[in-house]
């Protein structure tokens, strides 16, 4: 469980080094991890998952649905939920804390909302900042009862064993609010549907389909529907999690940048609604290659090849945006070692991450020597193909800020100190020793500043 006691700030600096070489493999997914836990939850018999990720995140979503009655166990490589059944978990004797974990908060709401019961959730002091309002206005329509709190954590809810199946499209591009509107219209009697515009990650209406809930997809125009007929029966499963393709990304990133590196990530999610990253560093001259492409549970794997190359800036539009939302802080610092402008169009979510993405990227670059700026929603970084570093960053409780700006220190010609590096654990615990393992360096004690 996410403890509310915070100890002092760790910071971290990397160094920069002669090349990177090697096969790893990444941990497992962190979206798919948090569903399959909660689904589990939510299924009838014992859910099997291997490969799920053990950071705080996951901790905090298996605390949850623990707190909620479904037991989550660790034997050997296996994690074990027992589901209690669609509408079956019971009231949590004390309020649930979700850390960090935008994730895990939004989709246990969805669940939350279709069960007779009165809930308080907290969080961290990033997630109590964090926009709730997105997912409460479409299960307030569909009957959970705000008790205590509006828009932000901490927050008291009642949800309902009666809840009304609606139709709703949704006003900004986000799977965490799909997936909660889902979740809870499995719990509705009837068909609730989800409209959207930009297809964003699908995990969780694959999952479904996965345990047996009637789900389907119809293109409208040029939006998606999702459609899930309410008041079924899940049946529990075996889930083996493939590796998280946002954090092979910082490898992946390292790889590009520093020169003479050729570096292997086994077992990556490669699914279309995840890999813009990916598609886009070969855009920009990157020497990206997807081997021994396969499906594993129901996901598109591969191993992911990445060799030191030389790359120069691109236009990386709007649409794209949903299938690579966590991985602008990186591609921002991939681009600064690129030759020309690279201009990231649809910014807008990424003002509302674990912290104001768009703002800590263009801040952690300035404080590094690289020309940066937002203009509205978009992200403007001029890259001279080298770069000075020698900063400090901020990096303001977020996770993918720090892995960002210490993949930048491993090539940059001054080391790159970030001022807090404990958030890594909420999605990538191994970050660093993974890093050191195909020849990263990085020292507890600062670097030369500026
Ligand atoms: C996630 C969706 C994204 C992403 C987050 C994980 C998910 O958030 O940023 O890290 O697992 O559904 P939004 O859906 O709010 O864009």
């Amino acid at each position: 469980m996410p403890s509310d006691v915070t100890p002092a700030p760790r910071p971290l600096t990397a160094h920069a080094v002669e090349s990177l070489r090697g096969r790893v493999q990444v941990p497992g997914d962190k979206s798919i991890s948090h569903r399959a836990l909660i689904i589990g939850a939510l299924a009838s018999g014992i859910t099997r998952i291997t490969g799920l990720l053990e950071a705080e995140d996951i901790l905090a979503t298996a605390g949850a649905i623990e707190a909620a009655g479904a037991p989550v166990e660790k034997a050997d490589a296996e994690w074990t939920v027992t589901g209690r059944g669609v509408g079956g978990l019971c009231a949590p004797e004390a309020p649930i804390n979700f850390g960090n974990s935008g994730t895990g908060v939004r989709l246990m709401l969805g669940v939350i909302a279709g069960h007779d019961m009165r809930v308080r959730l907290t969080g961290d002091a990033s997630l109590s900042r964090r926009p709730m309002a997105r997912v409460l206005t479409p299960l307030k329509q569909m009957g959970l009862e705000i008790e205590e709190g509006e828009d932000m954590l901490p927050l008291t809810v009642r949800g309902s064993s009666s809840l009304i199946p609606i139709v709703y499209e949704l006003p900004v591009p986000s799977a965490q609010v799909k997936s909660a509107i889902l979740l809870a219209g499995l719990h509705a009697a009837g068909e609730t549907t989800v409209i959207e515009k930009e297809a964003s990650r699908d995990h969780t209406e694959r999952m479904l389909r996965y345990f047996g809930a009637e789900v389907r997809t119809t293109e409208l125009d040029g939006r998606t529907a999702i459609t899930i007929k309410g008041d079924g029966e899940l049946q529990a499963q075996t889930i083996k999690v493939p590796g998280d393709p946002s954090s092979a990304a910082f490898l992946a990133a390292a790889a590009l940048i520093v020169s003479g590196s050729d570096v292997t990530i086994e077992g990556v999610l490669v699914s279309p609604t995840r890999s813009g990253f990916y598609q886009t560093l070969r855009e920009m001259g990157g020497d990206v290659e997807f081997l021994n492409e396969r499906d594993e549970s129901g996901e598109r794997v591969a191993d992911i090849r990445v060799r030191a190359s030389k790359l120069k800036g691109v236009a990386v539009p709007a649409e794209r945006a949903p299938s690579m939302i966590d991985e602008y802080p990186v591609l921002a610092v991939v681009a600064a070692f690129g030759v020309g402008e690279t201009r990231m169009h649809g910014l807008a979510e990424l003002k509302v991450k674990e912290s104001d993405r768009l703002a800590a990227t263009v801040a952690g670059l300035a404080a590094n020597g690289v020309e940066a700026l937002a203009d509205g929603d978009t992200l403007i970084v001029r890259g001279t193909g080298k770069v000075s570093g020698g900063g400090t960053v901020a990096t303001h409780l977020d996770h993918r800020i720090a892995m960002a700006f210490l993949t930048m220190g491993l090539a940059s010609a001054q080391p790159v100190t970030v001022d807090d590096a404990r958030m890594i654990a909420t999605s990538f615990p191994e970050f660093r020793a993974l890093m050191e393992r195909i020849g990263a360096k990085f020292g507890e004690t600062a670097g030369p500043q500026r």
